[in-house]
Order: C-alpha cells, then structure tokens, then sequence
C-alpha cells in the first residue's frame, strides 16, 4: 500500500518533469531582450514585462526537451512510463515544456493588467500556473498519450505537490541570486 502511493508519487513527478526542468531552466538562462520587446499594452502596461525573455523561454524548452528525451529513453529500465515513441514524443515534450512556459507567460499577462510588479506575487496561480499551460496543451495537441498515461491520482498528487517543490525551487533560485525575490 505504502510502496504504491511513494511509487505513484514518483511516478507523476517523472511525468511532469520536462515541465519542471523547463520552468527551473527558464530562470537559470534567463536575461536579455524581453519576450515583449519591451512593448507596452493598450491599457499603457508592459506585455508581459522584464520578467519574461526568449532566453529564459529557448532556453527553458531545450532544456526541459533534453531532459524529457533522456528521460524516454531511460524509461524502460527502471519500468517507469515514458513520453511515447519517436518523434512522437516530441509533441508529448513540446506540450509539457512549451506548454508549462506558456502558463508562466500568460499569468505575467494577467499580472501586468492586474497592476501586479515584476516579481510581485499571485498566491497559489504563481505555483500552478506552469502545470495548468501543460496539461492544457496535453489535452489539446497529445489527448491521447495524456488521457493513456495520467490517471486522476497522477493529476491530484502534481497539484498537491507542485506548490511545495516550487517553492523549495525558488528559495534556491533567490539563494544562488536568479530569483529577486524568494518566490
Ligand atoms: N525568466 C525569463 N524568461 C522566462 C521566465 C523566467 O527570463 N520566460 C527569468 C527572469 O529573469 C525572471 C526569473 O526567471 O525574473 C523568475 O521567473 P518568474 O518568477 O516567472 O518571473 P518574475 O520575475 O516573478 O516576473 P512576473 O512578475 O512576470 O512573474
Ligand atoms: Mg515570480
């Protein structure tokens, strides 16, 4: 009983982890010319804001893509389940990682118009907000793989879990001096 809960757990922190190591990369490459160009929306607001730049977004998904691939590949040994055949993985991975980057982009969005700083915190949609733009682009461009591989436990226990580690990450980043704030 025990073992199958830990292995459960495992087993959906291998899964969303292309997502996780492109959200994590993300911060580490990051810096540079701001995905918005620096432009401001209608209402006189950045788009997105310095917080947010194509090197924290190429690097954060060829990152998170590398890990998913070696991930695949690893998977039948230790009889974990894996991101599907080649190249078919490739959209499973661009989904997770692209997807999860996505989420964090669209939330600096809502942020911005709701007058929120650069860095300023949204509780509970700043740790979640890579997880929805992954599973969200899973249902929408890989249904099948998502809805053969994730079961609703996998689904319950990411969400659950996903706020503590992100904050265990950003703690990190703050410490190593990428993150302004620890959060
Ligand atoms: N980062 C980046 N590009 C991305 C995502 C993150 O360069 N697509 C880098 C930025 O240096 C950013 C840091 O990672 O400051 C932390 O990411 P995050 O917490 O998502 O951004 P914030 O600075 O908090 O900005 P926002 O208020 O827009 O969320
Ligand atoms: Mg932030």
């Amino acid at each position: 009983m025990l073992v199958n809960i830990v292995l459960l757990i495992l087993q959906s922190l291998w899964l969303i982890l292309p997502a996780y190591a492109a959200n994590s990369f993300a911060v580490i490459a990051g810096g540079g010319t701001p995905v918005d160009f620096g432009k401001k929306f209608y209402d006189g607001k950045r788009i997105f804001g310095d917080g947010k730049t194509w090197k924290g977004l190429m690097g954060g998904i060829v990152f998170g893509m590398f890990v998913g691939v070696v991930q695949t590949y690893s998977a039948e040994i230790i009889e974990f389940p894996d991101f599907g055949f080649f190249p078919g993985f490739f959209v499973v991975l661009f989904c997770l990682t692209f997807g999860a980057l996505f989420g964090d982009l669209y939330k600096s969005f809502v942020k911005r118009r709701l007058n929120v700083k650069r860095g300023g915190k949204l509780p509970v949609i700043d740790q979640l907000d890579f997880i929805a733009g992954a599973f969200l682009f899973l249902i929408i461009f890989s249904p099948v793989w998502f809805l053969q591989t994730f079961t609703i436990y996998h689904i319950i226990i990411i969400l659950v879990v996903s706020p503590l580690l992100h904050r265990v990450m950003n703690i990190a980043g703050y410490r190593i001096g990428k993150k302004k704030v620890p959060w």
